[in-house]
């Protein structure tokens, strides 16, 4: 069995997807087994307590460099022996060390369809306002390797979502959530547990 940490720093519907896609068998090849939040307030350590599953908060302003950030993280992953890591609205910058600790064993979901607004600054509601902004008719959300270069991983997952008529963000925001990031999280997570699981 895969042993899965989700690392948060809002809300984690993302999150709540993933456990409910695990309770309804949607994960069978892992399971996640930690909750990692960049910050103590976000909700997804509440959304976390409520399914029973332990959860960590690193936050970088508790550390004075990068690097003792990156070791907290690594440390904190491997003393749950974590197998795989899942971004999930995660904010903070993990940095090579990390990454390269986990090689091709992070996926990130990304609220649009890269390589259309995306990259650095790109996160959150602005990713939402930028496709507004330039008038896109069709978004969306992809699943993504995390690499050294931000949302430049290879693609495993995009699905399309239609902008309406009078949009705004958090109306545009809503509607990728559910018609896609809730969607493709669960199903990326299966497939690279799977493909890890052969490995093992
Ligand atoms: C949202 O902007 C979502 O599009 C992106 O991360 C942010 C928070 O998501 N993936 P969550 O509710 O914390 O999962």
């Amino acid at each position: 069995m895969v042993r899965i940490a989700v690392m948060v720093s809002g809300g984690g519907t993302n999150l709540q997807a993933l456990i409910d896609a695990e309770k309804a068998g949607q994960i069978p090849h892992g399971k996640i087994e930690l909750v990692v939040a960049s910050n103590s307030k976000a909700y997804a350590l509440q959304r976390a307590a409520d399914a029973g599953i332990e959860s960590a908060v690193v936050s970088r302003k508790a550390y004075a460099s990068q690097q003792e950030f990156d070791q907290a993280i690594l440390d904190t992953l491997r003393s749950h022996e974590i197998d795989m890591v899942i971004l999930a609205g995660y904010l903070s910058i993990l940095s090579e060390t990390v990454i390269q600790a986990y090689q091709d064993r992070i996926i990130n979901i990304h609220p649009s369809l890269i390589p259309s607004f995306c990259g650095k600054g790109f996160y959150g509601l602005k990713v939402h306002e930028a496709a507004l902004e330039r008038g896109v008719k069709v978004t969306g959300a992809t699943v993504h390797l995390v690499n050294e270069i931000p949302d430049g991983g290879r693609i495993l997952l995009q699905k399309a979502v239609a902008v309406e008529e009078g949009d705004t963000p958090e109306v545009l925001q809503r509607r990728v959530m559910e018609q896609a990031e809730w969607i493709l999280l669960p199903k990326a997570a299966e497939l690279l547990a799977a493909q890890l699981s052969e490995e093992e």
